[in-house]
């Protein structure tokens, strides 16, 4: 009798270490849970569109390539950050250029030449004063970007390129 309780003792131990353990256990997951959980559900980032304001349309000159810088939330599962976005803006008539300035081949910042054109200065990659490859490795034109003009402000769509590819494909925006 007394060796059955001391079995019985031992089982009913070893079931409370096992729920011990496990409650243990699902409390250990619980913040990676909740850490997914509440990223998953943040909101959309730059991914699904962000458009950011360059000022006022009227402001900008004929035929001259002016820098525009914009900050830009980005946000993933597991972290965000914020990036400066450099593009070049240029009135045309009516309507406007609007050009990425990270170079198609690697993502350096292309920076304007005097003659309207644009050089990239990590692998001397040139572009005429439409963008378009004069030498270098540049697969392709610099990247357009979607702008729209709201009460009288140009905007302009946030995206970022493949990179080393001639054919152009959106990866971010
Ligand atoms: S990154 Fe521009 S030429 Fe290579």
């Amino acid at each position: 009798m007394h060796l059955g309780d001391r079995t019985m003792t031992r089982r009913r131990f070893l079931e409370l270490w096992q729920t011990l353990l496990a409650a243990l256990a699902g409390a250990a997951a619980l913040p990676p849970a909740l850490f997914w959980w509440r990223s998953a559900r943040l909101p959309a980032g730059p991914e699904e569109g962000t458009w950011a304001d360059l000022g006022r349309a009227r402001r900008l000159k004929e035929g001259q390539w002016v820098a525009r810088s914009f900050a830009v939330e980005r946000r993933d599962r597991w972290r965000q950050e914020t990036l400066r976005e450099v593009v070049y803006v240029r009135r045309r008539g009516e309507g406007f250029d609007v050009v990425s300035s990270l170079c198609p081949h690697a993502g350096c910042r292309v920076r304007p030449r005097d003659d309207g054109g644009f050089v990239c200065p990590c692998h001397r990659s040139a572009f005429d004063g439409d963008g378009r490859p004069l030498e270098g490795p540049s697969p392709r034109p610099l990247d357009p970007l979607p702008w729209k003009v709201e009460k009288g402000r140009l905007v302009v769509r946030h995206q970022r390129f493949r990179s080393g590819v001639a054919e152009r494909q959106v990866v971010e925006g």
